[in-house]
């Protein structure tokens, strides 16, 4: 038994690339002012994947075979399948299950688990807790998100800010209590539930609601700073784990400015921050997969590093993973 380890990693963009001159364009001819500059130097984000016509499972579907690949294991030696999304196919089945069969997984469990841009780590703790426990050997987590469905093209102040996206992670028993998945903290406060939502639910063929992604942009920049400190000193402290032997951090790529921000607060240097918001935008739940997997096939996260994922958004939740890759 032991902890759940990282064993494979892979990523999945849609083809389709706006940058924030394009981006600006449009919204600039019906009339709403942006540009790059603004965009760049409130955000971090230079452009953002579109996923046009696919589907969230079968994003996360090609997420999943790399990670498959790169792990040298074979879809049929999964046990389960868990996937973070507030963006899937349909109410019911779960894009987990509608992957398994993509990838003809058929001895694995699968659930869905919704947490906004939290929910991949979330899901990490639930793989870690199954592993951990010996009711399961392999798990595939994966976070894929279709959020320019949810956005408001109208409304300048959000639909800059996200991107399309997914990333997945094979997890397997790392056979000791020193690798792998070291620490998890989890939280939420239901009291900030208004800062960021999408207000809306269906009843009887309609939707009901605004269906649209409805962000108090400053409230969230200072809450998400406020969580994700909070949460970083939290799991050092459980797992008796300085927080400057840290290698990586790897937290919810939002806005630059927060990441900064963060590290500011900790007192780590900029470079020991994994940064994609550039490239990916706001991704969601497949933020931090997707930054991890870019930073590993970089060569900058290597096997024995210490890193540390944090995932913060709507509900509010937070939540934080320490691991040895
Ligand atoms: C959204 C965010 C980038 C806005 O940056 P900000 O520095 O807080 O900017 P403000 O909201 O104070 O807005 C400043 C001005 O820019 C305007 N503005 C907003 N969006 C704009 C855009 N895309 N282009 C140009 N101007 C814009 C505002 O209307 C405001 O104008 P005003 O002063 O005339 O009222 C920032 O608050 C943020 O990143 N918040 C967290 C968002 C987030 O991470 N969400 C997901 C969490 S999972």
């Amino acid at each position: 038994m032991g902890n759940a380890r990282i064993v494979g990693s892979g990523s999945f963009l849609p083809e389709k690339i706006v940058s924030n001159e394009e981006l600006a364009a449009t919204l600039n001819s019906k009339g709403i002012k942006t540009s790059d500059e603004w965009i760049i130097q409130r955000t971090g984000i230079c452009q953002r994947h579109l996923a046009e016509n696919l589907t969230t499972s079968y994003m996360a579907g090609e997420a999943a075979k790399l990670a498959l690949l790169d792990a040298d294991i074979k879809s049929s030696e999964l046990d389960m399948i868990i996937v973070a999304t507030s963006t899937p196919d349909n109410v019911f089945p779960s894009t987990a299950c509608l992957v398994q069969a993509n990838i003809q997984a058929y001895s694995a469990s699968a659930f869905d688990i919704q947490a906004a841009c939290s929910g991949f780590v979330y899901a990490l703790s639930v793989a870690n807790s199954f592993i951990s426990s010996g009711f399961a050997k392999n798990i595939m987590v994966i976070g894929s998100e279709i959020f320019s469905r949810i956005i408001d093209w109208n409304d300048r102040k959000t639909c800059v800010l996200f991107g399309d996206g997914a990333g997945a992670f094979v997890l397997s028993e790392s056979g000791d209590l020193h690798s792998g998945i070291l620490s998890v903290d989890l939280q939420a406060n239901g009291d900030y539930s208004s800062i960021l939502s999408v207000g809306s639910h269906f009843n009887n063929s309609a939707i009901v609601g605004d269906p649209f992604i409805r962000m108090d942009g400053q409230a969230v920049f200072k809450q998400a700073i406020n969580f994700l400190e909070i949460s970083a000193r939290n799991i050092c402290k459980k797992s008796n784990f300085p927080l400057e032997s840290i290698d990586w951090f790897v937290p919810h790529q939002a806005n630059i400015r927060i990441m900064n921000a963060l590290g500011h607060k900790l007192g780590i240097p900029n470079d020991k921050f994994i940064i994609t918001v550039d490239k990916h935008a706001n991704t969601s739940a497949a933020s931090i997969p997707l930054a991890f997997d870019y930073a590993r096939k970089d060569g900058r996260i290597k096997e024995r590093d210490v890193v540390l994922m944090q995932g913060v958004g709507g509900g509010f939740t937070c939540g934080s993973i320490l691991a040895v890759v």
